[in-house]
């Protein structure tokens, strides 16, 4: 039996009910977050958290019931109560600004907040990260405020039934001409040896994996500019991998049917990929 976390309760999930007026059903009035634990302990905490608490601060949603202690002592009961502490697991949280009858505009003051977690087995695809995936291209149809992480995901919900539509397992979006971001992931590129990314702004979502990436380029001296990439440079690219706490380093091998380079995952690829594998298992 799976025992989730609702306002306050642990609950089985089964019997975890929300009213239909919450708004996070009827407006996508929510942030959420997806955190991965390895051996019951949580990779990159204080980033999650701190994105959740811009995300809520920004939209106004009240964090009262969200603080991070809370939210990071949920993650970790949930997964030794559901059995995941011995191996991998990722846990979903989601604030949204709770239930009241429907206008668009903020409920009364005072209307609680619908804090939900719930915790899953999470299996990574080795085979997949080492022998590379496909992409296809799609237009970066969301808003503007790609950098808060609201449950209002339509976009990336087109993008990604695209993908597998096209037996693709990512889609990357482009704006303006320009690459953003994958549906659920950063991109990161390389052209003449340099590696390249789209610069944080409003228009991608400032990722955990994105900054560890970042780090790990640093520290590892390799040739970074963050700088967009653009859509008529796709014939040119050498290297492509998108990242994400469930996706990690996953290179992408073909984009829109053609090969990326000479179609196997590239050497600075597969020098991050490994790196970051050594930060998250510690091997
Ligand atoms: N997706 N960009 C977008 C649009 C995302 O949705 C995500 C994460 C990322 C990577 O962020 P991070 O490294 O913090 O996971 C980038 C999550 C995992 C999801 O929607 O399931």
């Amino acid at each position: 039996m799976t025992t989730v976390y609702l306002n306050g309760r642990y609950v089985p999930k089964a019997e975890a009910m929300i009213p239909v007026e919450d708004r996070g059903f009827m407006f996508g009035d929510g942030i959420y977050e997806v955190v991965r634990l390895i051996h019951g302990r949580i990779f990159a905490w204080a980033g999650h958290a701190a994105r959740m608490a811009n995300g809520l601060t920004t939209l106004r949603i009240d964090r009262a019931g969200a603080e991070s202690a809370t939210l990071k002592a949920v993650c970790e009961k949930l997964v030794a109560d559901n059995g995941l502490a011995g191996g991998e697991a990722t846990v979903y949280l989601q604030v949204s600004r709770g239930a009241a009858p429907r206008t668009h505009h903020f409920p009364p003051t005072g209307t609680p907040t619908t804090v939900y977690a719930s915790a899953t087995l999470f299996t990574p695809n080795f085979a997949l990260r080492d022998n590379g995936a496909k992409g296809i291209t799609f237009a970066d149809i969301r808003w503007a405020r790609c950098d808060l992480k609201t449950v209002n995901l339509l976009g990336p919900v087109m993008a990604r039934q695209a993908a597998l539509e096209a037996g693709a397992y990512e889609a990357l979006f482009h704006r303006d001409g320009m690459f953003t971001e994958g549906a659920a992931t950063n991109a990161f590129f390389v052209l003449n040896g340099v590696l390249r990314t789209y610069p944080l702004s409003n228009y991608i979502l400032p990722g955990i994996t994105r900054v560890e990436i970042v780090q790990l380029i640093h520290e590892l001296g390799l040739p970074f500019d963050e700088r967009p990439v653009a859509l008529a440079e796709l014939a040119i690219i050498e290297e492509v991998f998108v990242c994400g706490t469930t996706t990690d380093v996953q290179p992408l091998v073909e984009i829109d049917g053609k090969p990326v380079g000479n179609g196997r995952p590239g050497a600075l690829t597969v020098q991050l990929k490994e790196a970051l594998a050594k930060r998250l298992y510690g091997t």
